[in-house]
């Protein structure tokens, strides 16, 4: 079977009540629109057609290259939409309609509704609400089989008492969606070309109109406004939560937890309130993460302590080391085992051997750390020059005293030890004892400075 997806995308999305169009607008962490090609993107479709209209080429530009586009100057429906797409697609598979407001589909559903469409029906996805405002109803006869929808601008009170909702997904035949679409007409409450309006005709061409019942109401509701994106973005971030419970993640809250991309655990991991994990993040197991943490792209390693307020970025961490609280791991860093960065310690491209410690305020960018070393409190890697970045090269069991300023290009070989205060600009030879700093004077018998005639019993006073 040939799978051709169209995903709708040219509406407004007035309520949004925003200069951005309503599929570029984020949940837990992507847009919209990403979140439904992704989930096209499973179903190895041979052709993805996305329709747009308002916001062309904002959408366009987001998405790039690979869908083919389908402009919809004028938002004449739903139904509109999806033939200007069709025109588009070969008619010898199954077409399958994403909306772009839909973000939380399940591929599960989909996949029944394409069945449904390769055995030659029609499948439509719907779901029970408990209030389903103005979405279209589904009406079944007494056999309880489907006869049509009908939007809720035509309903009458009797169909606006119908609980089951089309969620506006369907799946079809090409050749005979093509069909469909050639004889609906506008002469509806909206003045608009209703999709919906297919599945009457299928029922008088005696096609199977299948209901694929979603899971949760939440995998097919469209997002309107800012209210109903939030709604969805706890309904998502909850779903994550469990998912991480289910694979042995203890969570202090899960209402507190926001997962923005693709994390993957090991057992025993503990999330602590207001952690954030963005992008790619794997987390080894036994690792504990405390209150208020972001790490994002990043891979931490087994029985990692990450204290609090530490924000980790790009960072690959091994086994047994701690981070913060406080601290900030950023892009192309490496940390060995067991290697200790306290607070207020910033670290950029920097490889830290096995064991070694940062504890306190210190910034160690484009650096090279061996194993066991002792990084003083207020060491300072100078790395730019105002034109380049340098590198800064410290051997194995190496102590840096506080407040040490390291000039980069600079090396420090095995063994070597910086006396507090220094600034380093030449190499430290191997076991080496450097000091970098101006000798101290102490000037005997030293006035305080006054102030004119004042005498020095006035100024103390
Ligand atoms: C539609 C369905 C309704 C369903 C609801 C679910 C129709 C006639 N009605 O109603 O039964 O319960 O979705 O959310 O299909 N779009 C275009 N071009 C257009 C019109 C719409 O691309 O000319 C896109 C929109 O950007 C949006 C989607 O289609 O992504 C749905 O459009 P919308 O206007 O929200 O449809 P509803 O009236 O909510
Ligand atoms: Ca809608």
């Amino acid at each position: 079977m040939n799978l051709d997806v169209v995903i709708l995308a040219a509406g407004k999305g007035t309520r949004m009540r925003s200069q951005h169009a309503k599929v570029l607008h984020t949940l837990a962490g992507s847009s919209l629109i990403e979140h439904v090609m992704r989930t096209a993107a499973e179903l190895k479709p041979r052709n993805l057609a996305v329709v747009v209209g308002h916001a062309a080429r904002e959408v366009q530009a987001h998405v790039g290259d690979g869908p083919i586009w389908v402009q919809q100057t004028q938002q004449l429906g739903t139904g509109h939409a999806v033939k200007l797409a069709v025109e588009q697609l070969p008619d010898d598979g199954v077409v399958l309609v994403l909306y772009g407001d839909v973000p939380l589909v399940t591929l599960d559903a989909l996949q029944r509704a394409i069945e449904a469409a390769a055995r030659g029906g029609l499948g439509v996805i719907t779901a029970e609400f408990y209030d389903p405002a103005e979405l279209g109803r589904i009406v079944r006869d007494e056999s309880d089989r489907i006869l049509g929808i009908v939007e809720y601008k035509d309903a009458s009170e009797e169909q606006r008492a119908i609980r089951e909702i089309n969620s506006g997904i369907i799946a079809a035949p090409g050749a005979r969606l093509r069909k469909w679409l050639e004889c609906i007409e506008n002469d509806n409450a909206q003045g608009e070309y209703y999709l919906t309006d297919i599945v009457a005709l299928a029922v008088s061409d005696g096609i199977d109109v299948e209901g694929v019942q979603a899971g949760d109401a939440q995998e097919v509701t469209g997002v309107n406004d800012r209210v109903q994106l939030a709604e969805l973005e706890r309904f998502f971030q909850m779903r994550e939560a469990q998912r991480l419970m289910r694979e042995g993640v203890t969570i202090a809250d899960p209402e507190r937890l926001d997962i923005r991309g693709h994390v993957s655990v090991g057992e025993d991991c503990y999330l602590d309130v207001n952690v954030v994990l963005q992008g790619a993040v794997t987390l080894g197991r036994g690792v504990h993460v405390g209150p208020g943490v972001v790490i994002s792209d990043s891979e931490i390693g087994d029985n990692v302590e990450v204290h609090p307020h530490t924000v980790v970025e790009g960072a690959v961490v091994a086994s047994n080391c701690s981070l913060g609280p406080f601290a900030r791991i950023r892009a192309g860093t490496k940390l060995d085992d067991g290697v200790k960065i306290g607070n207020f310690v910033e670290t950029k491209k920097a490889h830290l051997g096995a064991g070694t410690k940062a504890s306190h305020l210190a910034y160690l960018g484009d650096a090279k750390v061996g194993a066991e070393c002792n990084i003083g409190a207020g060491t300072i890697t100078c790395n730019y020059d105002g034109v380049d970045k340098h590198e800064t090269v410290i051997g194995d069991n190496v102590f840096i005293g506080t407040n040490s300023t390291l000039v980069a290009p600079v090396e420090v070989a095995d063994d070597a030890f910086v006396a507090a205060g220094s600034s380093v600009t030449v190499k430290v030879e191997r076991g080496d004892l450097a000091v970098g700093r101006a000798k101290q004077r102490n000037i005997k018998g030293w006035k305080r400075p006054g102030q004119r005639g004042e005498t020095d019993t006035q100024r103390k006073k």
